[in-house]
């Protein structure tokens, strides 16, 4: 089960989310980034976050950590927003919180640079979870302490909108030409060769479990939440397989170029890494 926590304090909007994510003080004294069970996307995108998030820690790639957070719509009352008032108002009781990673960068392909390895692992594991968020567009990565950090999977598994098409969805390809890592020339033989092996059914329940009840409860078709457990592990170990000749790479035709000085970054270490004294390209996006 994830760790509990509840609301005391709702800071601001991160009005760069589409889903209008809020910044929250918790009764632990700690800072998360808030998604709610009220937003127009529905709770599917949270357990998306929550499956995803616990498979992307668990296989090694970095993601700040998960708490279920109880709230108080009561905590809404002062926010002079309407759309924030209606937000919270909507979304008592449990919530998604991720841990606020205070003064991370939004990452940028053309200002940053990654491993192949590294590449070869997020490109890896966004195939496993049909992940179309993560282009050179909207990278959907932080850097934090010079380390590369995954965020924002609520819009993968798209399967489970459609319960009876998952396996068929399951198989299909994975065009990676428009992620963000894809100009790293992700080493993508290198990660099924390493993360393949570890996505058991078993680890797949266990990420599973840490889905409250209650954002699974009633989906059509399902007895209980068990079983609606059972399906995202089942349907994701069969993705699992042979996942690696169903990528495709390539890179976007329409990935503006990069500054002058990334031949000279090519060459340095490829660990990720902001540049000190750099100015910051255009669509650069820096986190609140
Ligand atoms: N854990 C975190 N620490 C620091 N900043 C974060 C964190 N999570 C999200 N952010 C910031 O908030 C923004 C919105 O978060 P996120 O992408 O998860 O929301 P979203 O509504 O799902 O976004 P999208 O518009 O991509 O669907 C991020 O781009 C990032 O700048
Ligand atoms: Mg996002």
């Amino acid at each position: 089960m994830l760790t509990e926590v509840s609301a005391t304090r709702y800071v601001t909007p991160l009005r760069e989310g589409g889903s209008l994510p809020g910044l929250v003080e918790a009764d632990d004294l700690g800072l998360y980034v808030m998604k709610f069970t009220g937003a127009g996307q529905g709770r599917k995108t949270l357990v998306a976050e929550v499956i995803c998030g616990r498979l992307a820690d668990r296989l090694g790639l970095r993601i700040p950590g998960l708490a279920q957070i109880r709230l108080d719509p009561v905590i809404g009352l002062g926010e002079p927003d309407p759309e924030v008032q209606g937000l919270l108002k909507s979304s008592g009781g449990l919530n998604l919180g991720m841990e606020f990673l205070s003064g991370a960068i939004g990452f940028d392909p053309l200002a940053h640079e990654v491993s192949a390895e590294e590449a070869g692992r997020v490109v890896w594991f966004d195939a496993l979870i049909n992940n179309v968020d993560r282009s050179w567009r909207n990278p959907n990565m932080l850097l934090w302490q010079g380390d590369l950090w995954v965020i924002d999977h609520g819009a993968s598994m798209i399967w489970h909108h459609n319960w009876r098409g998952a396996a068929t969805s399951a198989a299909k390809p994975y065009d990676a030409s428009d992620h963000a890592l894809a100009v790293f020339g992700p080493d993508v033989a290198g990660a099924a060769s390493a993360l393949a092996p570890q996505v058991s059914e078993e680890l797949l329940l266990e990420c599973a479990a840490d889905v409250p009840d209650v954002w699974l409860a009633d989906e059509p078709g399902f007895a209980d939440p068990d079983e609606v457990r059972r399906a995202y592990a089942t349907t994701l170990l069969t993705r699992a397989q042979g996942l690696e000749q169903r990528i495709t790479l390539g890179t976007p035709a329409d990935l503006p170029k990069a500054p002058a000085d990334r031949s000279a970054a090519q060459a340095e270490p490829s660990k990720s890494s902001g540049r000190a004294g750099q100015s910051a390209p255009a669509g650069w996006r820096e986190s609140r």
